[in-house]
């Protein structure tokens, strides 16, 4: 799984967001330039990823390659994505360097705000967060994680949510085949939820978000 780096723009294009919450976490946030940008304009945001436990040079050069080599490997099938949200590889090359390059400042500068965690354990507070975010690890990676273990991941970012969680996208990695587990998996969540279009598309059939939130 590659350690990827979509920017602040990225993220309120998938995520649709119009405001930014006093409080903020991103999980499975790896080199993401979320929390930087987030952090600048004034929110409490924390990004977790069990990534941040890997040897520091370690990290940073995945990060880097990832937003170089990795994006590069995608481009060998660019027909397969939607260019509309970017209008050309070398315009999300440019984002996503720049979106790495936040990344690495901000967690050099304040790295208590970059924490060592993975789902479904998170070592947060209940109802922590106004808004929780969760881009491109659960549905994205349902050949790797069950059913059962996304009911587990989507109960802890509830628990540590006080407001919204918001996941995106909600198809499998690759062709955007849907997740067949997703209308069992709400079901057994048996909370209040929303399958919401958003204004963003890139991997084909990927333009909508799953809305949790608490009882
Ligand atoms: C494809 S990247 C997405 C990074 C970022 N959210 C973005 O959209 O660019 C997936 C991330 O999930 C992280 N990850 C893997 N297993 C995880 C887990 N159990 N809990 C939280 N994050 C995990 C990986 O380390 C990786 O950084």
């Amino acid at each position: 799984m590659l350690i990827t780096s979509r920017s602040y723009a990225e993220y309120e294009a998938m995520f649709d967001l119009t405001t930014l919450p006093a409080s903020v976490l991103d999980c499975c946030a790896g080199g993401s330039g979320f929390t930087a940008e987030a952090s600048r304009r004034g929110a409490e945001a924390v990004a977790a990823d069990p990534a941040y436990d890997l040897p520091r040079a370690e990290l940073a050069d995945a990060i880097r390659w990832s937003a170089t080599t990795g994006l590069s490997i995608v481009d060998q099938n660019v027909d397969d994505f939607v260019w509309d949200w970017y209008g050309t590889p070398a315009a999300r090359d440019e984002m996503r360097a720049q979106a790495a390059q936040a990344f690495l400042t901000h967690w050099e500068e304040q790295p208590e705000r970059y924490v060592g965690a993975g789902l479904p354990d998170l070592p947060f507070a209940t109802g922590q967060f106004e808004l929780v975010l969760c881009s491109h690890l659960l549905f994205t990676w349902a050949g790797k994680f069950d059913l059962d273990w996304h009911l587990q991941a989507l109960r802890e970012l509830v628990r540590v949510s006080d407001g919204e969680v918001r996941v995106f996208p909600l198809v499998h990695q690759g062709a955007g085949e849907p997740v067949a587990f997703l209308p069992e998996l709400l079901e057994r969540l048996a909370l209040p939820s929303e399958i919401r279009k958003v204004p963003y598309e890139f991997q084909r059939h990927a333009d909508e978000m799953l809305v949790l939130s608490k009882l």
